[in-house]
């Protein structure tokens, strides 16, 4: 007898900027996962976030698109029951849809989906899931509270300070003195919350720093001045586990502009992935002890890429960020470290659904009432 089917609810994407990059990477995990370990229940928001199930016909599609049609659904925040409820009754035809899931991948990226949102929906759901649960997500979308734990760890970051938005309003002088007394231009200024280098300027003089606060200002309420590492070197290390994560190879961009924006990320074929990263074994083992501290540090779960900044000259490590829910193509960095690392990328989403299903237990475990 084949043991019983996990039924699968793939999540793909959303209300973020990152839609189209999440729909990609769910393609991949899709085509990918095997049908006799799993039954697929593919579940698209709309940008404007309503839940739909699709039904197989949605992958049968032109190669690279998918279309986001089906019946709407919800998952309700209780534990009673892991079942999709269709909200428009009567319509649609998907018989299934009201079969508890068994977990849920959810392959979305950004506000909304991978800042602790929708996982606070399956905690409340109690459904199992893929990634870092509500802290470890929010956290790792928050790039200021990202650096205080950093720090709290002792792990090397580039110099930077954080301002409210209304701060910068009020005081633009103040804010700008505080960051030139601190550190040498350049600097980078982000809103605190994004990803896909939206709202991210390069600053190179006095000129350039309001026009760029400005622009992060449209973003965020909170803002990140961070001083530039010099001739920085991007590179990425995979980390997947829970209470006992490993680390992947390590792994370097080279982008074709001036820093790792939003085109070269997504639009520009000229940016290449260099698997190994050439680098000393001693930056590279260090790059993936700290690469570990930081999912630590976070309290990630199942998956994290950790990116770093390396000084071009003097190769001093600079932890960057850590991507929870990082792009997920067939031919993305996540993946892709682990390939070059000896697991294959059907065999990634099998270790990931089952730390997901581990994780889930391990959380179970606790004592939930006291004094009874
Ligand atoms: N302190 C820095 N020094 C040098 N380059 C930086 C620095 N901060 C950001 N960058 C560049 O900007 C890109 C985007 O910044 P990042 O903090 O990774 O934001 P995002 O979450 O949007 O990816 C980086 O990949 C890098 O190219
Ligand atoms: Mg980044």
């Amino acid at each position: 007898m084949p043991e019983k089917r996990l039924r699968v609810g793939v999540l793909f994407g959303g209300r973020s900027a990152e839609h189209e990059v999440s729909l990609r990477s769910a393609l991949s995990i899709m085509e990918a996962m095997d049908r006799d370990k799993y039954e697929l229940v593919p579940i698209g928001v709309s940008k404007a976030g309503e839940w739909l199930r699709l039904d197989s016909r949605a992958l049968e599609g032109p190669a690279n698109t998918l279309a986001l049609q089906g019946e709407r659904v919800a998952l309700l925040p209780h534990p009673e029951d892991q079942s999709l409820v269709p909200l428009d009754n009567g319509a649609g035809g998907v018989q299934d849809a009201q079969k508890p899931l068994d977990v849920v991948f959810p392959v979305l990226h950004g506000p909304l989906g991978e800042d602790g949102t929708v996982q606070g929906l399956f905690e409340l759901a109690d459904i199992p899931y893929v990634g870092s649960g509500v802290l470890g997500s929010a956290v790792g979308m928050d790039k200021a509270t990202m650096k205080a734990l950093f720090l709290q760890r002792q792990l090397n970051i580039p110099a930077h300070r954080v301002f409210l938005r209304k701060h910068w309003r009020d005081d633009p002088h103040g804010v700008r003195s505080e960051c030139e007394a601190t550190f040498a231009y350049p600097w980078f200024v982000k809103p605190a919350n994004l990803g896909s280098s939206v709202g991210i300027s390069k600053v190179h003089n006095q000129g350039e720093f309001g026009p760029a606060m400005d622009e992060a200002a449209q973003y965020d309420r909170k803002l990140v001045v961070e001083s530039a590492v010099e001739h920085a070197r991007e590179v990425e290390v995979s980390v997947m586990g829970n209470d006992e994560p490993v680390a992947s190879v390590v792994g370097e961009i080279l982008p074709s502009h001036e820093f790792y924006d939003y085109e070269s990320k997504y639009l520009d074929e000229a940016t290449r992935l260099i698997i190994p990263a050439d680098l000393p074994e001693t930056v590279t083992s260090r790059i993936q002890k700290m690469a570990v501290e930081a999912f630590l540090a976070l309290d990630c779960a199942g998956l994290a890429r950790v990116d770093f900044l390396v000084a071009g000259k003097t190769l001093e490590v600079y932890l960057s960020e850590v991507n929870t829910m990082p792009g997920f193509t067939s031919v993305s960095m996540y993946p892709k470290l682990w390939e070059a690392s000896g697991i294959p990328y059907a065999e990634l989403i099998d270790k990931l659904i089952q730390l997901a299903l581990e994780r889930h237990a391990e959380v179970h475990s606790n004592r939930r009432s006291f004094g009874e």
